[in-house]
């Protein structure tokens, strides 16, 4: 899910210059005798990208495309077959927050938090700060349902979300971390 107003906001934040950085381009060839042949790579190169820039530029399109020998299109046919790429106008913050809304964190107040979070980073879901550092992540059941009201910071677990109280301190260490760990 994802609110009109997040594409507005990330169009703030200035281009990404190409070209791939070199550490990207030779992962994405060092994949290419791995796998049954380059198209497979797609799926992987794609992933090297958008962790890297948070997001896949048309121009990254083109270079993944020049290297596995592919055209544009069937590039971005993968890229758009599967919902969590973005496009440059959409990209990631530097790091996600993950609101798990499923059963047991929706029966403990999941979509008040999830409200509180938009409220306190001023995006919506799926929306990312005007300064490109947080991205707002709905989640479906992350497994930590004894932790309920759970949520995750890119790939931390923080349980018992169980407040306004304590989404506002998440925040805030988010907020304080956003350009190194957190
Ligand atoms: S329902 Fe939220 S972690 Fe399982």
């Amino acid at each position: 899910m994802s609110h009109p107003d997040a594409h507005v906001r990330n169009r703030d934040l200035p281009p990404i210059p190409g070209p791939l950085p070199v550490e990207i381009r030779e992962r994405i060839f060092s994949l290419i005798p791995r796998y049954p042949s380059k198209q497979a790579v797609t799926l992987p190169a794609l992933h090297l990208v958008q962790d890297k820039l948070r997001c896949v530029p048309r121009w990254a399109v083109e270079e993944i495309s020049d290297i596995l020998d592919l055209s544009p299109a069937e590039v971005h046919d993968t890229m758009s077959f599967y919902g969590f790429f973005r496009d440059e106008s959409d990209r990631l913050g530097v790091r996600r927050l993950w609101v798990c809304r499923s059963l047991a964190c929706a029966l403990r107040g999941a979509d008040g938090l999830l409200e509180k979070a938009s409220e306190l980073l001023g995006v919506p879901v799926g929306g990312t700060t005007s300064d490109g550092t947080l991205t707002l992540e709905l989640a479906e059941c992350l497994g930590a349902c004894e932790g309920a009201p759970a949520c995750m910071i890119d790939d931390e677990h923080v349980h018992d979300i169980s407040d306004e109280s304590r989404m506002r301190d998440l925040v805030q260490r988010l907020r304080n971390a956003s350009t190194g760990p957190a």
